[in-house]
């Protein structure tokens, strides 16, 4: 693999799974994790068209500096890359959700479908969603594990309580399960990673179903 900001991106979120202790809750993660360090020494880095969306913009206020394991150098890489990346919005929320939202939300698929590396059995990225934002109730077929790895959010899982995560913490979703966010008052950073079904997008869950 390319030496680039674009393989110093996928090297750094290879090295956060890479034995990530979650593993042992969430096997996903290693499926996640191995594929990613496979790829590093056998994948051609995909090089997009560069589409940086709004949300961008909010790395600028990350600080990187993190006593979590792994977390520093994916947030390091992730800003110094930001400019040339694909970025990217679930193609429904760009369709439904407000403008103020669109404004201060976007991700990167490192691994999957139309990735950094491409892949049809995990899909892994960032994501940023500015302070105070509501990450309304959705679902999607792939099983999820997130990870916060700047500011910090609440977190529901279908009508179960909202809670609390600090940077290092985690959340894994079965598939179909409902699930929402809010975030608090900094930049919140998440990686996310998916296994399973990583083809269907996730969607909204109009209220009251
Ligand atoms: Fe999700």
């Amino acid at each position: 693999m390319s030496s680039d900001l674009r393989g110093d991106l996928v090297a750094a979120l290879a090295g956060f799974y890479a034995g990530h202790p979650d593993a042992e809750r969430y096997p996903m993660l290693s499926e996640v994790g191995g594929l990613l360090a496979a790829a590093l020494d056998t994948a051609e880095v995909v090089v997009n068209e560069p589409v940086v969306l709004p949300a961008a913009r909010l790395l600028a206020d990350v600080d990187p500096e993190s006593d979590v394991p792994g977390v520093g150098p994916v947030l390091r890489t992730f800003a110094a890359a930001a400019p040339i990346l694909n970025w990217i919005q679930t193609a429904e929320y760009a369709a439904t959700l407000s403008q103020h939202f669109l404004d201060n939300y976007g991700y990167v698929r490192v691994i999957g479908p139309g990735g950094l590396v491409e892949s049809g059995v995990v899909s892994a990225g960032l994501g940023v969603w500015g302070a105070g934002l509501h990450y309304p109730r959705h679902e999607h077929p792939a099983e999820e594990t997130y990870h916060l790895l700047h500011g910090s959010a609440s977190f529901q899982r279908d009508d179960g309580p909202w809670e609390p995560k600090v940077v290092g913490e985690s959340v894994h979703h079965d598939p179909w399960e409902h699930h929402a966010q809010r975030f608090d008052n900094t930049t919140c950073v998440l990686s996310w990673a998916w296994t399973g079904d990583v083809v269907v997008n996730a969607r909204l869950v109009p209220e009251g179903s």
